[in-house]
């Protein structure tokens, strides 16, 4: 059972929100930032970082997790996720790369908060990894 104290949802979002910061978005113009709070309480983050060959584009959940699990962190207690608002959208969700990836390292329970930035008002949703990933690929283990 993961624990999660009051004050850590807040901390992982500012985190998020000041790696978003970092954004490198010139074709887009989307800037997307994300933080991982590790099983011992440390906190990762990250960015989007694109490129004029547009499919080499990394998102910021990515680069939260792999600067986390390359350091050698494997489980997670949760992912915060902040963007900025499009009209029409309630939030923006993962996209399926990130969700895959995540997949690896996330229990199924693990919160995964998502901010909207509407100006300087952050909206924060919260689901449930998966609500957000039910039938992910597993991966083939020989027994
Ligand atoms: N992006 C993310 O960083 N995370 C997502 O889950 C979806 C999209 C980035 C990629 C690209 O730099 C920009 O947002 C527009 O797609």
């Amino acid at each position: 059972m993961t624990t999660i104290t009051k004050s850590q949802p807040t901390t992982l979002l500012d985190a998020a929100q000041a790696a978003r910061e970092n954004s490198y978005s010139p074709y887009s113009h989307f800037k997307v930032g994300a933080a991982v709070l590790t099983d011992d309480g440390k906190i990762f983050s990250g960015t989007n970082i694109e490129n004029s060959s547009y499919g080499l584009t990394v998102c910021a959940e990515r680069n939260a997790l792999f600067a986390a699990v390359g350091t050698g962190h494997r489980r997670f207690k949760a992912l915060a996720l902040v963007t900025q608002k499009i009209a029409g959208l309630k939030f923006n969700s993962p996209c399926g790369a990130c969700r895959q990836v995540m997949s690896e390292f996330l229990a199924p329970d693990t919160p995964v908060y998502i901010a909207v930035l509407d100006g300087k008002k952050r909206t924060c949703y919260c689901k449930k990894f998966k609500e957000l990933m039910p039938f992910p690929f597993e991966k083939f283990t020989e027994k």
